[in-house]
């Protein structure tokens, strides 16, 4: 399974927020970098077929993804919100949670419910929730589906020790089943620990370094204004 980015460009008010981006990803874990603004979460959600591309296209398997039918981009392609209330819309946790198995009509995936620890606030609205909790419901509703290709938008942000650890066991199944999954972050300590595959830094909609996380190095880090790996680690 691969993931192709070719030469995507995203105008918005004739602003380029992304120009001309091209990297890959294959079955692995993928962190795309870079300061506030960069472009990240347009990158990711470019690549759910959430924005239309100016210029360019995203492949998965040599097929253009933006041109199926919505319902097979969401059997494919989970993408979760970096802010969760973007997202919600239900009247109940439950509601929120099972929306998306019964519009695609897969079954759900029966571990994420358990891991991120959810159970308990199925019969809450969900804009009630704390920060936290409604993080762990917003990756909840989205992972359940088990599509082979998992975006995460700043998934750390908000979770506490427990929700990381869970969210760190889950993204090393993901990675053994063989998904495709690419993290939005602004700080790479927080993926340190799970040995990502590759990186993509990107600074002003513009690639500005990508390669194998090996070769990530913190003076590129510094002058595009992301945490170097070399500070303190919270969770390493
Ligand atoms: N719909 C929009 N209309 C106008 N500007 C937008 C829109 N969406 C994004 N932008 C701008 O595009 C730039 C990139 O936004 P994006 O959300 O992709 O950044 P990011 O790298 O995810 O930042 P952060 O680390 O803060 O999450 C920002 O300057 C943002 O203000
Ligand atoms: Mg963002």
């Amino acid at each position: 399974m691969k993931i192709e980015v070719k030469g995507l460009t995203v105008i918005i008010n004739e602003r380029p927020i992304l120009d001309n981006i091209t990297v890959s990803f294959n079955e692995g874990i993928h962190v795309v970098l870079g300061p506030n603004g960069a472009g990240k979460s347009t990158l990711l959600k470019s690549i759910a077929c959430l924005l239309r591309p100016s210029k360019g296209e995203i492949l998965l398997d040599g097929v253009n993804l933006c041109e199926l039918p919505r319902v097979e981009i969401s059997k494919r392609v989970g993408y979760c919100w970096q802010n969760p209330l973007y997202g919600f819309f239900e009247s109940t946790v439950e509601r929120e949670i099972y929306f998306i198995i019964k519009n695609l009509r897969v079954p759900p995936r029966a571990d994420i419910l358990k891991i991120l620890d959810v159970e308990k606030f199925m019969k809450r609205s969900p804009f009630e929730l704390s920060g936290g909790e409604a993080k762990r419901v917003s990756l909840a509703s989205i992972l359940i589906a088990n599509q082979p290709i998992i975006l995460l938008d700043e998934p750390f942000e908000e979770l506490d020790w427990s929700g990381y650890k869970a969210l760190q066991d889950l993204l090393r199944t993901f990675r053994d089943e063989g998904k495709i999954v690419v993290i939005a972050t602004n700080n790479p300590l927080e993926v340190e620990p799970f040995k990502p595959d590759t990186f993509v830094l990107i600074s002003s909609g513009k690639i500005k370094s990508k390669g194998p996380w090996s070769e990530l190095n913190d003076n590129i880090l510094i002058e595009s204004g992301v945490i170097p790996r070399g500070y303190i680690c919270r969770f390493c």
